[in-house]
């Protein structure tokens, strides 16, 4: 088991980080439902999916900060990895929530790195005809993507390096340390 490195973004940076982002998405879901002449307190517009399992602790912290009536659906991708740190791929695991037609969806992940995940996320959840679809990140990793996709609100952009912590797992491991953490001697 390879152990935990340094701090590389600590469990303060993080929470101030949501506040702000939990600010920017509220601002931009109020100017899309004022234009429907609906507000942030209409119910069944709005519609958060956390993609299993990595955001599960962004995602918690992220819609207690929003002031926003909004439904949660769960989608969950398995993106071959083990105990490995190198994406190789992506699949949807069961079957994609149903009543997403005409919603203002919001996917939340951990991390943007290859680009599999979200990339497949954004196409089949394009499919199913949202009035809006926004990609929700904590993190971005500074790399090329192997999958063109862009995340509409980021957290941190990150170097090209393993982490783990608040969420991030290494083979199931770490997902309840408070920071985010490198995760040394980890080969891509
Ligand atoms: P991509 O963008 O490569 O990411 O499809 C798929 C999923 O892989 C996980 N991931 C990581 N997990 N440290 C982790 O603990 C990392 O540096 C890392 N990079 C990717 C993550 O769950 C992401 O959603």
């Amino acid at each position: 088991m390879i152990p935990p490195g340094d701090v590389l973004i600590g469990q303060r940076e993080i929470a101030s980080r949501i506040v702000d982002l939990a600010r920017d998405l509220a601002g931009e879901l109020r100017r899309d439902l004022a234009e429907e002449g609906a507000s942030l307190d209409t119910p069944g517009r709005v519609v958060m999916i956390p993609v299993l399992s990595g955001s599960i602790i962004f995602f918690a912290d992220l819609v207690r900060r929003l002031p926003v009536a909004l439904a949660t659906e769960l989608v969950s991708v398995s993106s071959y990895r083990g105990a490995t740190t190198e994406s190789l791929g992506a699949s949807l695991e069961g079957a994609l929530p149903g009543n997403l037609a005409g919603k203002h969806v919001v996917i939340v992940d951990d991390i943007l790195d290859s680009g599999r995940t979200l990339g497949l996320l954004r196409g089949r959840i394009g499919e199913l005809g949202p009035a809006s679809l926004r990609i929700c990140v904590l993190l971005r990793k500074e790399r090329p993507r192997d999958v063109p996709v862009e995340a509409d609100l980021v957290g941190f952009d990150i170097p090209d390096v393993f982490v783990v912590g608040y969420g991030l797992d290494y083979d199931g491991h770490y997902r309840n340390l408070p920071d985010v953490r490198l995760l040394e001697g980890a080969g891509g």
